[in-house]
């Protein structure tokens, strides 16, 4: 029953059969949340909603995967760009699981280090980036290999292609 407009309006996409539905991600972020994911296009179906009305938001994005599935570790990187966002998993149209996104502690192969001559910027080299994550008074990635730090414009400027 879609008794609330919220539902109503949400249905700009229709409900999916099986599948994430990442919810609650503040307005604007949505292809960032794809960028984190590695979502190109490539695989699965995938459906964005943009400046939905949220009670607790004012406005939101939502994105809705089918076809592909994504690990815990995968869905919580999410929270680095998106810390409101909710993952749902949906069976056979129904929700079967709701959980709300949290920082992992490392974060790997999405983001590259910001000094030049760290080693994971040689192309020689086989290491892949990877970064603590600090938990100061917003999360900050400190990279494991030269200790350089990131924070979240860095990761939202290197993700949004802008630097
Ligand atoms: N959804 C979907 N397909 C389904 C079921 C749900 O796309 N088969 C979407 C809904 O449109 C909503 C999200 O998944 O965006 C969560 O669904 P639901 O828990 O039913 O909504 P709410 O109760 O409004 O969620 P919350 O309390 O987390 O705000």
């Amino acid at each position: 029953m879609m008794s609330s407009k919220v539902q109503e309006r949400d249905l700009i996409v229709s409900k999916i059969k099986d599948g994430i539905v990442i919810d609650h991600i503040p307005a604007g972020r949505a292809l960032i949340v794809l960028r984190v994911l590695k979502l190109k296009g490539g695989e699965g179906r995938v459906a964005l909603v943009m400046n939905a009305d949220s009670r607790r938001l004012g406005r939101k994005d939502i994105v809705k995967i089918e076809g592909k599935e994504l690990s815990n570790d995968e869905l919580n990187l999410v929270s680095l760009i998106a810390p409101t966002a909710t993952i749902n998993i949906i069976r056979d149209y129904s929700v079967i699981k709701k959980f709300q996104v949290k920082l992992p502690e490392t974060v790997k192969g999405v983001v590259k280090c910001r000094n030049p001559k760290c080693i994971t910027n040689q192309p020689r080299e086989d290491a892949v980036p990877t970064f603590r994550v600090l938990h100061l008074d917003q999360p900050i990635l400190q990279c494991q290999y030269c200790g350089t730090y990131l924070t979240i414009d860095d990761i939202n400027a290197q993700l949004t292609g802008e630097r």
